[in-house]
C-alpha cells in the first residue's frame, strides 16, 4: 500500500508512521509542515500547508496514494477561537481539498475526527448519535465529517478519537502541555511524579471530566485498519471505556509505582479560565464502539490495557523505568 500521512510530526500521525514503517509493506508519503521529524526519515517528506487547497491537490495528484491518513490539525483552542477564518481554510477547506482528491485519484480517505464534536452531555453516544458541538474545534470537525460524506465516489473513514496519550516518537523534544483542559495528562503527571512534584489536575470548569483516554499506538493501530478497509463512515476508534480525569492520573501513578499521593486535585487555573472565558469544553463523553470494534475486527484498550502498554512504551523508548 502507498500511505499518504498528514501529521507526520504529531502525536498520532507519528505513531502511524512508527506502525507503517514496522509492518514493511507500507510506502509511506508524509506531509511535512514544521521542521522535520526528529527521528531517522527513510520515507518521503513533502512540505504542505493544508491551508493551501491547490498544494494539497497538486500533492495527492503528484504521488496517487492508496489511501490518506489525514491527521494534521490545529489543537489550539484559543488561537482557532480567535482566527476562525484561517482555522477554516486550515480544517474545512483543506479537508475538502484532500477528500475530492482522493475521490480523483481513487485514494481512501480516512480523516481523524475527534469526541468533541459532541457536547458532553448525553449519556451514552455511538457512532450514529447526531453531533453537537460546542466549540469552533468540534464545529469544524462536524463540518469536515458532513462535507466527507458528500463527496461524489469516495471511499472514506472517519476514525474519531479522544483523549489522546503516548509517545511522540517522531518528535520527542516537543513538549507537551503541562496540564491540559483535555485527557494530555500522562506525560506530564509521570514527569512529574518521578521527580517528587506534585502534579495537579485540574478538577473546576473548563476541562473535560470523563473521557475515553486513547493511547496513540493502540489509536494508530485502528485508523491504519480504516485506511485498509472498505466501509464507508463513522467510526469510534477511541479507547473502550471511560475514566473521570483524576482517577485517570491515578491510573498513571499505580501503573509507573510513583507516589499517588502526590497527585493534587486542583481548581482550574484562573489563567486558563480567563484564556477559556469565550470557549466550552465537553464536560463528559461516554461512548459504544460496539459497531467499530466488529467492522474493524478488534476492540481498543480499555483504560488499564492502555497503561500497561504505556508504561512499556515509555520504558523502551526512555532506555528505564522512572
Ligand atoms: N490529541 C488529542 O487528544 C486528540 C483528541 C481527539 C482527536 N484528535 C485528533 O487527532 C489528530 C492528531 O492529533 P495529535 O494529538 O497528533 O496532534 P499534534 O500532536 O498537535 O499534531 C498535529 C500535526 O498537525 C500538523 N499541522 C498543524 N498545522 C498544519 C498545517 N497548516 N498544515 C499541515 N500540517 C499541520 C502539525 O505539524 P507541526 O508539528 O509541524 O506543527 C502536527 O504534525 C488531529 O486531527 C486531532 O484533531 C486528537
Amino acid at each position: 500500500m502507498r500511505l499518504y500521512i498528514t501529521g507526520g510530526t504529531g502525536l498520532v500521525g507519528g505513531n502511524i508512521i512508527r506502525l507503517a514503517r514496522r509492518r514493511g509493506d507500507i510506502e509511506i508519503i508524509a506531509a511535512q509542515y514544521g521542521p522535520p521529524p526528529e527521528w531517522d526519515v527513510d520515507y518521503i517528506l513533502d512540505p504542505l500547508d493544508m491551508a493551501d487547497t491547490a498544494a494539497v491537490r497538486a500533492s495527492i495528484q503528484r504521488y496517487q496514494p492508496n489511501a490518506v491518513i489525514h491527521c494534521a490539525a490545529i489543537l489550539d483552542h484559543v488561537w482557532m477561537h480567535e482566527n476562525r477564518a484561517a482555522a477554516w481554510r486550515a480544517t474545512v477547506d483543506g479537508n475538502q481539498a484532500f477528500a475530492q482528491s482522493c475521490a480523483e485519484v481513487g485514494a481512501r480517505y480516512v480523516f481523524v475526527s475527534s469526541d468533541w464534536v459532541f457536547d458532553g452531555q448525553e449519556a451514552l453516544v455511538d457512532e450514529d448519535s447526531p453531533p453537537m458541538p460546542v466549540l469552533y474545534y468540534g464545529f469544524m470537525k462536524a463540518v469536515c465529517e458532513r462535507d466527507i460524506m458528500g463527496v461524489a465516489g469516495l471511499s472514506y473513514g472517519i476514525g474519531r478519537l479522544a483523549g489522546v496519550y503516548g509517545i511522540n516518537y517522531s518528535s520527542p523534544s516537543l513538549l507537551r502541555k503541562q496540564n491540559d483542559v483535555g485527557f494530555d495528562l500522562g506525560n506530564y503527571v509521570v514527569d512529574q511524579l518521578s521527580r517528587g512534584l506534585v502534579a495537579e489536575i485540574w478538577t473546576g470548569p473548563k476541562v473535560n471530566d470523563v473521557a475515553h483516554p486513547t493511547l496513540a499506538s493502540d489509536g494508530a493501530e485502528m485508523l491504519l485498519r480504516l485506511a485498509e478497509h472498505d466501509e464507508n463512515g463513522i467510526f469510534h476508534c477511541w479507547g473502550s471505556e471511560a475514566v473521570g480525569r483524576l482517577q485517570f492520573a491515578f491510573h498513571f501513578a499505580d501503573a509507573f509505582q510513583v507516589d499517588r499521593t502526590l497527585i493534587a486535585p486542583v481548581p482550574t487555573d484562573p489563567q486558563v479560565l480567563d484564556r477559556y472565558r469565550h470557549i466550552r469544553i465537553p464536560f463528559r463523553t461516554v461512548s459504544s464502539n460496539e459497531k467499530t470494534s466488529k467492522a474493524l475486527g478488534r476492540s481498543t484498550y480499555k483504560v488499564l490495557d492502555g497503561m500497561r502498554d504505556y508504561k512499556a512504551q515509555w520504558d523502551a523508548f526512555h532506555g528505564a523505568s522512572v
